[in-house]
């Protein structure tokens, strides 16, 4: 028989040289759920990757002064690493730029065009350029992008749209005949309340004005808008419309996405109706999470308000940080991250409770049965301190399985844990420290030990998916074969027969210094500069700069940040394109000499050409200051 099959994803990220630990929030619980799944015996697809088009990126790369490829390139080798770190056991890793997920998108739009779902118009609108976002004036708050509330530019351009309006009806009889598609529920009442109520207009899916996106396949001066491009990952990762791979039929549709709450919208709007449009199935279920806050407000790089997973994972311990993140909130709600709220969980829960329990369990084996328990053991629910605790331990595992579907993940961990609290109290009541008194209660002692050891096996069993390093530690600690630490053994008490061997190792989780450490974190937020790589010359040798002369300079439309500059360079005259509109107007440029970069390759930007670079520096704000060259000197005058 086949097995069942289970298809979860996270957002595909930006590529970024940082992602934060409200990034590693999302794709940890994906991960959870994906272990489980799998220690159910599912056959699991978990998919996550980079969200890699689009003017934002495109914009970082030229400042970077290397193309959006090279760009996307550095920063997603970054993201794998962290996940790497992280124990993240992603089945397959998508990147919008790789090749074939490029044809099908390509094939979608086509698809689409040729069914009259997309059609050719003007668009004439706001646009979030930090968010990709289009936005009609009604749904603006205050003028500004709701979303993330920073300005927005007006724009007009051909451009080609999806009929979203036309599904409007069919997405309210969907969301009705499903009502668990989107959870929490409250989710459902927002989309419903701010964007389909207020009527959804016709969704602007291509753009003109930059060039660092896939190419409309029949008319390729347009690229397809970036959230078309992304969403579909979760089909083309599977094969839909490439030969790259075949699963399909096997994992389509997706039983969840996990996705954060602002792109919900999409996740819940518009993919929906693309998918109707392409007469495919729709997702069983999105669950919109809460965000990780902190100093008020959502962490952003820009805020410079993040916590560095890295540097955490660090410090505690990959485990405790999983362990952290899923415990300390209810996935669906908002959280708030605190240093302080961080070291007491893990001392509380994982120090005091967990470690504790096994170390102090582990401990006594060997003090009183140098290590191995005896044959004979008296246990059972006829002892009144037994009972209580094998009623619990018993009944973990499917109380585990009921949260489980309800990515109740707080509620999960709450239970092992009240098991491991539960075991410790049981320590204190049955006294092996007065039972060791007598060769007489050796047995019973033996029993008491083994009723333990009972215990810490489910829990472990059941804490794999959140701390899968602790949990095979803990297996070895307790000497239990692998064959009983599965989801089927989870189910039962009393699989092993006596003469364990228990291998007592380190701490699982040393206490720490609170003080101490909230006084490391805050010296961590201020790191050291880190050292500039260093380049020999002959590396420094390859950059050619010159001085040129700005002889006209013009404004580009369709951007607030970049100037046209035709210069002088002591050869003719080249054209650049630079992003330095913030701080000058053409009249402050032209006349004046400047250092170029003569040989770097040339480049669109906005769909203009440009042949090089001018130099400037830029402040705290990222606004550029350019670098004048005394006007004594000739263009073409080479610097060295
Ligand atoms: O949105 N707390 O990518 P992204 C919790 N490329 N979650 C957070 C968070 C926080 N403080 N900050 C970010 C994108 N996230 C798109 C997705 S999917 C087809 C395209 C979550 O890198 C955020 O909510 O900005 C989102 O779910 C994920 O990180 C990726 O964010």
């Amino acid at each position: 028989m086949d097995r069942k099959t289970f298809y979860i994803t996270t957002p595909i990220y930006y590529p970024s040289d940082k992602l934060h630990i409200g990034h590693s929030y999302c794709t940890v619980a994906t991960d959870v759920m994906a272990r489980y799944k799998r220690m159910q015996g599912y056959d699991v697809m978990f998919l996550t990757g980079t969200d890699e088009h689009g003017q934002k990126i495109e914009e970082k790369a030229v400042k970077a002064g290397i193309t959006p490829k090279e760009y996307v390139d550095n920063m997603v080798s970054g993201i794998k690493a962290l996940w790497k770190l992280m124990n993240i056991s992603n089945d397959r890793f998508i990147r919008t730029t790789d090749h074939y997920h490029e044809i099908s998108v390509q094939r979608i739009f086509d698809k689409l065009y040729e069914k009259g779902d997309i059609y050719k118009s003007v668009y004439k609108g706001k646009y979030c350029t930090p968010c990709e976002s289009f936005w009609t004036e009604s749904q603006l708050v205050d003028g500004k992008c709701p979303d993330c509330g920073r300005d927005v530019v007006e724009a007009e351009e051909e451009a080609y749209f999806f009929k979203l309006s036309a599904y409007s009806q069919k997405l309210v009889d969907y969301y009705k005949e499903h009502p668990l598609f989107m959870e929490p529920q409250s989710r459902l009442n927002e989309m419903i309340n701010n964007f389909i109520k207020p009527g959804l207009e016709d969704l602007c899916v291509s753009r003109t004005s930059f060039s660092w996106g896939i190419p409309v396949d029949f008319d390729p001066k347009h690229v397809v808008y970036v959230w078309i491009d992304a969403l579909t990952n979760y089909i083309t990762a599977l094969g839909y419309l490439n030969d790259e791979y075949h699963d399909f039929e096997k994992f389509w549709p997706a039983d969840v996405h996990f996705v954060g709450k602002e792109i919900m919208r999409f996740h819940s709007i518009i993919w929906p109706a693309l998918l109707m449009a392409l007469d495919l199935p729709l997702p069983k279920k999105v669950y919109g999470h809460g965000w990780l806050l902190i100093d008020g407000g959502k962490m952003s790089k820009s805020k410079g308000n993040v916590v560095d997973p890295v540097v955490l994972c660090e410090r505690y311990g990959v485990d405790a940080i999983r362990y952290f993140l899923m415990r300390e909130f209810p996935f669906g709600s908002d959280g708030i991250f605190t240093n302080e709220a961080l070291i007491n969980r893990i001392n509380s829960d994982l120090a005091n409770d967990l470690g504790n329990l096994i170390s102090r369990t582990v401990s006594m084996i060997e003090k009183y049965f140098g290590g191995t328990l005896p044959e004979n053991l008296k246990y059972g629910p006829d002892f009144a301190e037994d009972a209580d605790v094998i009623k619990i331990a018993s009944a973990l595992r499917d109380t585990v399985a009921k949260n489980v579907e309800k990515y109740a993940f707080q509620d999960v961990l709450i239970e092992i844990m009240k098991l491991v609290s539960r075991c410790n109290k049981y320590i204190d009541e049955t006294a092996p420290w007065v039972l060791a008194k007598d060769p007489e209660n050796n047995s019973r002692l033996a029993g008491v030990m083994y009723v333990l050891l009972e215990s810490i096996r489910i829990a472990g069993i059941l804490l794999t998916p959140f701390m899968p390093d602790t949990s095979e530690k803990i297996r070895i600690q307790i000497g239990a074969p692998s064959d009983i630490y599965n989801w089927d053994a989870a189910a039962k008490f009393n699989v092993r027969s006596g003469n364990i061997t228990v291998n007592k190792g380190d701490a699982l989780f040393p206490r720490i210094d609170m003080a101490k450490e909230l006084a490391a974190l805050e010296a961590n937020k201020k790191p050291a500069a880190e050292p500039d790589p260093e380049i020999t010359i002959e590396d420094f040798m390859k950059v050619r700069l010159k001085v040129a002369k700005v002889v006209e300079c013009e404004k580009i439309e369709k951007s607030n940040k970049l100037l046209k500059l035709q210069l002088d360079d002591g050869n003719g005259i080249r054209q650049v394109v630079s992003g330095i509109a913030q701080k000058y107007s053409p009249n402050d440029l032209i006349g004046k000499n400047i250092i170029l970069i003569s040989n770097l390759k040339p480049a669109k930007l906005c769909g203009v050409e440009s042949k090089g670079m001018i130099l400037a520096a830029t402040d705290k704000n990222d606004v550029p200051t350019v670098i004048f060259a005394d006007p004594s000197l000739e263009p073409g005058s080479v610097i060295r």
